[in-house]
């Protein structure tokens, strides 16, 4: 528990998958500090366990998104307007790519594998402000994730690279169209955690080795270690800061050797 207080304050949070989600982290630290949370599933498979979870915090709701689907992120919305009224917080914690896409060339990345990273882990930004806005009428913070890969090679990680910056630039250029809103648009770039989304890249244990090898801290950061900056972000400790990518990497990115 952190002295700050989110109490009144109505969040949503897209990318709960399980316990190990830095969405998840990020939820319970929104909660703690007094937030109230609505978590997003993307599917029925994953619809219990999102709900066990939920069920941890105090009065949370859970609403059905598949971000492949416009209806359903407008439907999102329109759950949230009905059962809390308005918003302050939106976190977009999802990304997806093949599976194929995520190992050898870049350059083998097919018309539909490209368009399908970058429709889900990069423009569903998109849409989530536009419907979010109007239910921010105090002002908000919107928190996306990102990873170094948007501006450095990280073999393996290939199209989600180019899709981490799309994302970040989406992120400065909503922050200039929403900034008179008070809506603030920021992203965390975080080092390698273990999840379900990054066991699926190729080389990962070899990057997390890596990162503990080089980052100044000399280790990994934890799902903690973001959720705690997103607190921050999500805060009004950060009330001048929008249209920022904030390193939560141990400090890895600002090594050359
Ligand atoms: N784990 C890392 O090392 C790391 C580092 C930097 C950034 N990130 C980013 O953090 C975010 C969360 O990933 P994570 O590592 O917690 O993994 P995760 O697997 O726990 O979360 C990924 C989420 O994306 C959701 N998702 C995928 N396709 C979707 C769709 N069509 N509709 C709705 N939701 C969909 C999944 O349901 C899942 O909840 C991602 O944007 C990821 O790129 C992760």
């Amino acid at each position: 528990m952190y002295p700050i207080d989110l109490t009144g304050r109505n969040a949503v949070i897209f990318g709960v998958a399980n316990d190990r989600s830095i969405a998840w982290a990020i939820a319970r630290m929104l909660g703690d500090a007094g937030a109230r949370i609505a978590l997003t599933y993307q599917n029925d498979r994953l619809k219990s366990r999102v709900a066990r979870l939920a069920d941890t915090l105090d009065n949370a709701i859970i609403l059905p998104c598949d971000a492949a689907d416009d209806e359903q992120i407008q439907a999102v919305f329109a759950g949230l307007q009905a059962e809390m009224g308005s918003l302050s917080i939106l976190v977009h914690s999802i990304a997806f790519a093949n599976r194929e896409d995520l190992a050898g060339r870049l350059a083998d990345t097919g018309r539909d594998g490209f368009r399908l990273a970058l429709e889900i882990s990069a423009f569903t930004l998109l849409p989530m402000v536009r419907h979010a806005a109007p239910l921010m009428t105090s002002g908000g913070s919107v928190v996306a994730m990102t990873f170094h890969a948007s501006s450095r090679v990280y073999p393996g990680y290939n199209v989600m690279g180019t899709a981490k910056a799309a994302l970040e630039q989406e992120v400065r250029q909503l922050a200039h169209e929403y900034g008179g809103d008070n809506i603030r648009v920021n992203a965390i770039s975080a080092g390698p955690v273990d999840t379900l989304a990054a066991r699926g890249i190729s080389g990962f244990l070899d990057m997390r080795r890596t990162h503990a090898e080089k980052a100044p801290l000399g280790r990994n950061i934890t799902a903690d270690e973001v959720a705690k900056t997103a607190l921050f972000l999500c805060s009004d400790l950060s009330s001048g800061v929008t249209g920022a990518v904030l390193p939560v990497d141990a400090g890895y990115h600002i090594m050359a050797v």
